[in-house]
């Protein structure tokens, strides 16, 4: 698989990622080592260079990440690894401190280094946007960290426009290291981003990593208005991603695909690949065939102007109800 830049650093990354927000997920086959393994192995057979993670993944948090630790022993440096701190969730750190702040930053890595079994975290990114810390002090705490070599780039995640202009101008201001990546929701049925995400994220040449890329798997094509697998996380924890989908456009799309000769999971990461600003589609996998299909669907079609137009008519930016005097 040829390899995709992250923005204007020197991060090569593959175009299909994976995401392992599934890994010691309740309920699901890779909850265990096994089935996490059999996924990590699918991944790197197929080409696949980029795995992305956060240190709040699992059941119990931290879970993704040690079962990751384990299943990449001995093969490491095949891999490009992305962690995520910051979120909200309880992590068990007893002392105040926000979450972008340099202490909270400092013991962060430490747990995900270790969990993850590695000296050196390949993309470190802020889970979200932290209101009560400034961002050079995050930005700091993260530069100390390259210099140190525990992390090679940082990234953030679920910024807004304004947030990422900030963060760069005040690296700018600063002479300071900057935020390589942006990692925010986007797919066909969620392009919310490209009101004044992606905008940014072109303007100060930063990579795009589009999260739920799939839409939960709804973009898989295995779904239809009548129902879906009964296994899938859709069917089984998130119900009302089918409940609330938009069948008819739904429906065109597939016959979209059809006349092509494609599936729509191909034109779902053909369309995501099309936009030079995403650097790799992170789709999260409970199997090897899915990942083995997932990597495929990365090279198998690019759309055409043409194809790119039907596609905005079917799934349209919803109109910003903000925008209007
Ligand atoms: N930064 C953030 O705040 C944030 C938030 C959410 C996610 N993320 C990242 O984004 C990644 C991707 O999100 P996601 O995994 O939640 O959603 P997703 O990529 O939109 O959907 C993944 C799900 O679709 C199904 N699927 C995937 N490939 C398939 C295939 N080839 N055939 C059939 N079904 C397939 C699987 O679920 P079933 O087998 O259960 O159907 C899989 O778990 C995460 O792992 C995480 O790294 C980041």
């Amino acid at each position: 698989m040829s390899q995709r830049r992250v923005g204007a650093s020197g991060l090569l990354v593959s175009p299909t990622g994976l995401g392992c927000n599934n890994f010691g997920r309740a309920g699901t086959v890779t909850e265990t080592l096994d089935g996490t393994r059999e996924v990590i192995d699918a991944a790197i057979a197929n080409g696949i260079t980029l795995l992305d993670t956060a240190d709040m993944y699992g059941a119990i948090a931290g879970t993704s990440e040690t079962l990751m630790g384990e299943a990449l022993e001995g093969r490491r440096d095949r891999v490009i690894l992305a962690t995520k701190f910051g979120h909200e969730r309880d992590m068990g750190y007893d002392f105040p401190a926000g979450r972008g702040s340099r202490r909270y930053v400092r013991r962060a890595v430490e747990e995900s280094l270790r969990r993850l079994r590695t000296d050196w975290i390949d993309l470190y990114q802020l889970h979200l946007p932290d209101q009560e810390t400034p961002i050079a002090e995050t930005t700091d705490a993260l530069d100390e960290l390259v210099r140190e070599g525990k992390i090679r780039y940082y990234g953030h995640s679920n910024f807004s426009g304004w947030q990422i202009a900030e963060a760069e101008f005040v690296s700018r201001q600063r002479s300071t290291g900057r935020f390589i990546s942006a990692q925010n929701h986007y797919s066909l049925l969620a392009r919310a981003a490209e009101r004044e995400v992606l905008p940014a994220v072109e303007r100060y040449g930063l990579g795009f990593f589009p999260f739920f890329p799939l839409h939960n798997g709804l973009l898989t094509g295995k779904f239809t208005r009548e129902g879906g697998p009964s296994g899938s996380r859709i069917m089984s924890s998130r119900r009302h991603v089918w409940e609330d989908a938009p069948w008819a456009a739904l429906e065109d799309f597939q016959r979209f695909c059809d006349e092509r000769g494609i599936t729509m999971l191909q034109a779902a990461f053909g369309w995501l690949l099309a936009n030079p600003l995403v650097s790799s589609v992170i789709a999260g996998a409970t199997s090897a065939a899915q990942v083995e299909a997932n990597a495929e669907a990365g090279t198998a079609w690019t759309p055409d102007a043409s194809d790119l137009r039907v596609i905005d008519a079917l799934f349209p930016l919803p109109e910003d109800p903000g925008a209007r005097v």
